[in-house]
């Protein structure tokens, strides 16, 4: 079970008089349980890529924890990293390596035997549809295969958690599908999948339960029965318009 309590940070943007507090996540508190995808909704400056780096331990919450099973961000930061995956639009990748050395020099990072990143790697490059181009340099891979390329290293380690900011930012259909039906997967062998994203088609398909964020707040919470039964409208983009434009004549 993964658990964010009360989650807030913010950011001191400038200096002097003129710096300003932006309060990126507010008071946060929602639960993931392993088989389940968690899906972070919210419109630009929302504050999911924040969340979601704090769930990741890349930065450090004001405020508020993160619990996986027994151990917690702020106290066991070395031992969650190794139960996480992030992946995030801007992963920047070496563009003279190949998909196939960066997933060796990654499973080394992570301590991992050779024939287990064999494996490990075997798996992956199946499941995502790699193996034409696993000997190609990044460079030359275009922006799917990228993609592709960031979320096999993301996952080299198995982790418990995958955390996946936009996964299919920018991705055609067929890889976007390919991205989404290996969480699905992964979901179904007891991961705990939480993604953020703008796409409500891939939302409803995808996600068991949904949280909207709305200026660091989550304003709405459930699975897509329940947060549609406590609104006025029938499908998620209704209700996310609804939050995002309230008195607004959206129809
Ligand atoms: N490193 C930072 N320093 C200062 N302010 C930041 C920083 N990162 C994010 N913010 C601010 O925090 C707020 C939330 O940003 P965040 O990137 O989490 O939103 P988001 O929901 O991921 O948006 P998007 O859909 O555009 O990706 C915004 O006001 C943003 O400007
Ligand atoms: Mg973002």
């Amino acid at each position: 079970m993964l658990r964010v309590e009360n989650l807030s940070k913010e950011f001191r943007n400038g200096r002097g008089r003129s710096a300003k507090t932006v309060h990126a996540v507010k008071d946060l508190s929602f639960q993931c349980k392993p088989g389940e995808i968690y899906g972070l909704l919210g419109p630009n400056g929302a504050g999911k890529t924040t969340t979601l780096r704090c769930l990741s331990t890349l930065i450090k919450p004001t405020s508020g924890n993160v619990v996986i099973d027994k151990y917690n961000v702020l106290e066991h930061g070395q031992i969650f990293r190794s139960k996480i995956a992030f992946l995030t639009s801007d992963m920047k990748l070496d563009g003279y390596f190949t998909p196939d050395y960066m997933m060796n020099w990654f499973g080394k990072l992570n301590k991992m035997q050779d024939d287990e990143i064999e494996q490990r790697k075997k798996k992956l490059f199946i499941d995502l549809q790699m193996t034409d181009f696993i000997h190609k340099k990044i460079d030359q891979l275009s922006t799917g295969m990228k993609q592709k390329t960031a979320v096999a290293i993301s996952l080299i380690h198995d982790p418990e958690v995958i955390i996946f900011d936009e996964p299919t930012n920018g991705l055609d259909i067929v890889t976007s599908k390919a991205v989404t039906d290996f969480l699905v997967d992964r979901a179904q062998s007891g991961k705990i999948v939480i993604i953020s994203t703008h796409n409500m088609t891939i939302a409803e398909k995808l996600c068991h339960r949904f949280g909207i964020l709305v200026e660091g707040e989550l304003r709405e919470e459930g699975t897509l029965s329940e947060i549609i039964e406590g609104s006025n409208w029938d499908n998620l983009e209704d209700v996310f318009f609804s939050y995002i434009m309230p008195g607004g004549d959206h129809v």
